[in-house]
C-alpha cells in the first residue's frame, strides 16, 4: 500500500461543499496530472458552482468528472472506488444547529455512508490481494475537533478519548470509529484528519462567519449565542485543504492527525473584527438564547501533523480580510445559497431567538 502522489485518480466525496471544493480546486490547480472524480449528493450545502473554476478550464476539465450520488448508496460508490487510487471523504451533514433540529440525515451520511465507503474499500483491498488491481486504495476520512467535545483547558491530542456532545459530533465520531475498526480488522489503508473550525470563500451562510458577514451587509441582526465567550481556533480553508492533501500523501496508515487553526478567539472577538472590516456598528449584534449543549471551547495540539512537515500558511487577520472581500464580491453566490429551504430554516432557528433577544453588551 502506497500513498497516492501526482497523477493519481482521487475519488472526492462531498467535493461540491465548502472544504471539499477548495481541495478539488487546489489539487487540480497544481496541474500535476492528478485526476479527480467528485461524488456529491448536492444537498442544500453542495453547489456545483463551487467547482466552476475547474469545469471551465479545459486542461483541468479533462482530468475531472462529477457524479451526483449518495455515499450511502453502494451501487453509486462501488464502481467509483474500483477506478480510484484513493478516496477522500468530505461528505457529511456539517451544521451543528441543524443536527440539533433534525439528527437523522447526520447519521445516514456520517455512519451508513462511511460504512458503505469502507465496504467498497474492503472489496478493492481484497481485489488488490488477488492481483486484480495493482494497489489497494487509501481512504482519508475528514473528521473534526468536535469529536473531543468541549475542552476547558489545554489542547486535545490524538490519543484523547472521544466525547462528542452534539448529534453532529457524535455522527462524526461514529464514522471515525468505523474507519478505525476496519483498519484494525481488515488491514485497510486509512488515515483520519480532525480539522478545526474552518472559514474562507464558499462557506455556506448558515455558519457563524458567513452568516454574520452576509447579515451585516444587509444590516440584519447578528444572533450571538449566549455570552459569546465560546472559543474556537480558526483555520483558513486553504490550510485545511492543504493539510488534508499533505496527510493523504504522507500520513501513516492507521494514524489520526489533528489539523489546528491559527488563532484561538472568542466569538465576540471574531465579531468585533468582522464589524471593523465591514464598517458596521456593534448595535447589529443581538444576544440570543444559547445553543443547547453548546461546546465552550475547542483547541487541538498540532505536533503530530507538524512532525509530518505541515505548517499553516494563512494568518487569521489576513484570511478574515480576504474572506470578507470575497463575500462582498460574490453577492450572487451567497444570495443563491440563501434560497431554497433557507427562509424556513432561518425562521426555525432564529425567529423565536430574535423575538426574545436583547442588545448585546459591547463590553461584558
Ligand atoms: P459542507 O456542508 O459545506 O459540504 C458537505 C458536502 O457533502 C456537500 O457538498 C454535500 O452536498 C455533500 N454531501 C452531504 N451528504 C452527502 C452524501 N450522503 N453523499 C454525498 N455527498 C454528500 O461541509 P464542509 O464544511 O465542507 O465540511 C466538509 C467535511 O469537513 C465534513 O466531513 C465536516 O464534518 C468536516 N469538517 C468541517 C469543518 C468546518 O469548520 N466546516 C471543520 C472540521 C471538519
Ligand atoms: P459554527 O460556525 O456553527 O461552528 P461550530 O458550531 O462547528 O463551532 O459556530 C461557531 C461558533 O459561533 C459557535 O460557538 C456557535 C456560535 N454561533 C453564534 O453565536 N450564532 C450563530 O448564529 C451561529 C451560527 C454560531
Amino acid at each position: 500500500m502506497t500513498a497516492p502522489g501526482p497523477g493519481a485518480h482521487l475519488l472526492v466525496s462531498g467535493g461540491a461543499g465548502f472544504i471539499g471544493s477548495c481541495f478539488v480546486r487546489d489539487v487540480m490547480g497544481r496541474r500535476d496530472g492528478t485526476r479527480i472524480t467528485v461524488l456529491d449528493k448536492l444537498t442544500y450545502a453542495g453547489n456545483r458552482v463551487n467547482l466552476g473554476e475547474v469545469e471551465a478550464d479545459p486542461e483541468m476539465a479533462a482530468r475531472f468528472a462529477f457524479v451526483q450520488g449518495d455515499i450511502a448508496d453502494p451501487s453509486a460508490v462501488a464502481p467509483l472506488a474500483a477506478a480510484a487510487d484513493a478516496i477522500v471523504n468530505f461528505a457529511a451533514e456539517s451544521h451543528v444547529d441543524r443536527s440539533i433540529l433534525e439528527p437523522a440525515a447526520f447519521l445516514r451520511t456520517g455512519v451508513d455512508g462511511v460504512h458503505v465507503l469502507l465496504e467498497a474499500l474492503r472489496a478493492e483491498t481484497e481485489r488488490a490481494g488477488r492481483g486484480e488491481r495493482s494497489l489497494a486504495p487509501r481512504l482519508l476520512q475528514v473528521s473534526t475537533d468536535e469529536v473531543y467535545g468541549s475542552v476547558d483547558e489545554g489542547r486535545s491530542v490524538e490519543a484523547d478519548p472521544l466525547a462528542p456532545r452534539s448529534p453532529y459530533a457524535a455522527a462524526k465520531a461514529a464514522g471515525e470509529l468505523l474507519v478505525r475498526a476496519y483498519r484494525v480488522t481488515y488491514g485497510l489503508d486509512a488515515v483520519t484528519t480532525r480539522g478545526s473550525n474552518t472559514y474562507g470563500p464558499y462557506h455556506h451562510p448558515e455558519k457563524l462567519i458567513p452568516l454574520f458577514v452576509t447579515n451585516a451587509l444587509d444590516d440584519l441582526p447578528l444572533p450571538l449565542y449566549g455570552d459569546g465567550l465560546q472559543r474556537r481556533d480558526w483555520l483558513h480553508v486553504s490550510d485545511h485543504a492543504g493539510a488534508i492533501a499533505h496527510v493523504l500523501a504522507h500520513g501513516v496508515a492507521g494514524e489520526v492527525y489533528n489539523v489546528p487553526g491559527s488563532a484561538e478567539l472568542t466569538n465576540r472577538e471574531v465579531v468585533e473584527r468582522l464589524l471593523a472590516l465591514l464598517g458596521k456598528p456593534w448595535s447589529l449584534v443581538r444576544t440570543v438564547a444559547d445553543r443547547p449543549g453548546h461546546d465552550r471551547r475547542y483547541a487541538m495540539d498540532g505536533a503530530h501533523l507538524g512532525a509530518l512537515g505541515w505548517v499553516n500558511r494563512v494568518g487569521f487577520d489576513e484570511g478574515l480580510a480576504s474572506t470578507v472581500t470575497w463575500y462582498r464580491e460574490h453577492e450572487s453566490w451567497w444570495r443563491a445559497a440563501r434560497r431554497g429551504d433557507w427562509d424556513a430554516y432561518y425562521a426555525r432557528q432564529y425567529a423565536e431567538r430574535l423575538a426574545t433577544s436583547s442588545a448585546a453588551d459591547a463590553n461584558p
